[in-house]
């Protein structure tokens, strides 16, 4: 295959990715003012807790949309997400190098996603679930569950809060700030990445749509 440039991700898994990274990044901002006891203030007028509520229901409907009408795509990348082996293994143990030091020569072929972003899909599913099952309860169950329930829901909400948003940090820098990861951005803006990138950064994937187009 010439050097030539290949889509990564159709215009329906992009569309998936920015609104539902729109919704996340208003959940966060919104939920934060409630967190950090000092930023109080930005939320006495309400509005910050309607844009909360507007924001959990596009984070729920966006994903419930493609796991049904885009299933066979959605429960890929789920699947993906959740297989892990021993090239995760040498991902792990070349991590360091390659991202501190610029080293790609130990990084095994990586598939679609590198086990790096396979951690980041599956943190963000667990989350995800999280947030919708205790953010529930706390939104609809307000007046009927017990003030023990919704202390639980409240630590539990921020635990996922405080871990979805570490990663969400180190995403955002990998994806538009890392030397290495030239091409992360344009994949998810435009939806294409040069050959040459996708042999070095996603050996496997790359492999496998080479032989599927001589087939
Ligand atoms: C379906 C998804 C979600 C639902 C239904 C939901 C619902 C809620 C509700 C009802 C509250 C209480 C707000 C209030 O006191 O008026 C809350 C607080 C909060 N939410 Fe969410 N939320 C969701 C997703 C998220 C996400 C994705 C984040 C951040 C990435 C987030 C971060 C927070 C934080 C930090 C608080 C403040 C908790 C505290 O008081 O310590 N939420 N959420």
């Amino acid at each position: 295959m010439k050097n030539h440039e290949i889509e990564k991700y159709s215009i329906a898994a992009r569309i998936l990715h920015w609104t539902h990274t729109t919704a996340f990044v208003l959940l966060f901002l919104t939920g934060l003012v409630l967190f950090i006891p000092g930023l109080g203030f930005l939320a006495e007028s309400g509005i910050t807790r309607i844009i909360h509520r507007v924001g959990a229901a596009v984070f729920v409907i966006i994903p419930l949309f493609f796991l049904v009408f885009r299933w066979k795509a959605t429960w890929r990348g789920i699947g993906e997400a959740f297989t892990w082996g021993r090239s995760d293994v040498g991902w792990l143990k070349a991590a360091l190098r390659f991202y501190f030091l610029n080293d790609e020569s130990t990084m095994p072929p990586q598939g679609s996603m590198n086990s790096g972003q396979k951690l980041w899909a599956l943190v963000a599913i667990v989350a995800g679930i999280v947030f919708v099952i205790t953010g529930g309860i706390l939104w609809f169950g307000a007046a009927t569950a017990s003030a023990g329930t919704l202390q639980w829901m409240i630590l539990l909400h921020d635990i996922a809060f405080i871990i979805a948003g570490i990663f969400l940090l180190v995403h955002i820098y990998l994806a538009i700030l890392h030397p290495l990861m030239t091409e992360a951005w344009s994949a998810m803006a435009g939806g294409k990445i040069s050959a040459e990138y996708a042999k070095k950064h996603h050996g496997k994937w790359y492999e496998g749509i080479s032989k599927a187009q001589k087939d």
